[in-house]
């Protein structure tokens, strides 16, 4: 384990005005995304649509690193460059999901456990070789009657856990994602107190598997109403996930780095900046969004050829907006703004 090396990748990963791009989707994820919006999913499409993030011109002003899938790591531009050493060329931090899926969990019907941490470490092994510097797994925690269960709190705390320090021994930085579910009619406070009660659990698990906190990067959702309740305000969702990570998360984790989960574009950024206008906190508070920031490029590019640079520039919008937000200084201009 290269401590020295985790600790400068997960700063690095977190630095001031910069995020993380979210482009880690399996194939039948994203084949869902291409489909409702008729583009085919072949190896090529997801090339293609990949790429386009990655030569964006400016990316790197606003974008830290990229969450891959094994196949993009694996894949070359079209100058026949891999992706990867693309990326480093850029100052931008290969990273890759490692989770194999959120699976049900034995005996408790309507909840998830993350798989992938048999031959982990071997496959860690072959991703540090080939200039993956950080992984991600998510762990997905749902709220509904009499759920989440202890048994799925613990279950998925401990799978991050192990998770992590297997990450941190072949020195590649974990995203440790512990995802509350928007969907739902529960309200804020009950996301509040599920949250809170996931990081509580995860954190303690960490400790147990002796994971180094200086070497991770927390990715929580935030404290929002459920899909299916009253919404609330976008400073009331800031303030009060900041309180809530105030509560759980301890000093010595560098940065935290929101998903948006189904989020729109506009709220995902609105409550970033929100939380960045609250003063200075322990950690920089910042962004590792799918969804939130490859959503309007996708439809943009629609899988036509001739879209892929009004694709890129809208992708650039939402970045430059995301990585003003996490300084607090996003303004509505930056939303209309055509570089
Ligand atoms: P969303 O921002 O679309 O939630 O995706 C982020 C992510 O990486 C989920 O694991």
């Amino acid at each position: 384990m290269d401590i020295a090396l985790l600790k400068d990748t997960a700063q690095k990963m977190v630095a001031s005005g910069k995020g993380i791009l979210a482009a880690d989707e399996s194939h039948p994820t994203i084949g869902k995304r291409f489909a409702a919006l008729g583009i085919e999913n072949t190896e090529e499409t997801r090339r293609t649509y990949r790429q386009m993030f990655f030569h964006s011109p400016g990316i790197e002003e606003c974008i830290s690193g990229v969450i891959l899938f094994d196949e993009t790591l694996r894949q070359s531009d079209d100058n026949g460059t891999p992706f990867p050493q693309f990326m480093n060329s850029k100052g931008i931090i290969p990273g890759i999901k490692v989770d194999t899926g959120a699976k049900d969990l034995a005996g408790h019907s309507e909840e998830k456990v993350t798989e992938g941490l048999d031959g982990l470490r071997d496959r860690l092994a072959e991703y540090f070789e080939l200039g993956a510097r950080f992984a991600k797994w998510r762990a997905v925690i749902t709220i509904g009657k009499n759920i989440p269960s202890d048994a799925c709190y613990m279950a998925n705390a401990h799978s991050l856990a192990r998770y992590a320090r297997l990450c941190q021994e072949a020195s590649i930085v974990p995203i440790v994602e512990p995802e509350v579910l928007m969907t739902g009619d529960h309200n804020i406070d009950i996301c509040d107190r599920v949250t809170t009660n996931a990081l509580h659990s995860t954190f303690s698990q960490l400790g147990e598997q002796g994971v180094q906190l200086e070497g991770i990067v927390l990715k929580p959702s935030m404290i929002i109403p459920g899909t299916g309740s009253q919404p609330v305000d976008q400073k009331t969702v800031a303030s009060r996930t900041v309180d809530c990570l105030s509560r759980t998360v301890p000093d010595a984790v560098p940065g935290i780095a929101f998903l948006s989960g189904g989020q729109s574009d506009e709220d995902a950024t609105g409550h970033l900046n929100a939380m960045n206008t609250l003063g200075q906190q322990p950690w920089n508070l910042t962004f590792s969004y799918g969804r939130a920031l490859q959503a309007t490029a996708m439809k943009t590019w629609a899988g036509k050829p001739e879209n892929l640079s009004t694709a890129s520039a809208a992708f650039m919008r939402r970045a430059r907006c995301n990585a003003a937000a996490s300084l607090g200084e996003w303004r509505e201009e930056l939303e209309h703004s055509t570089d």
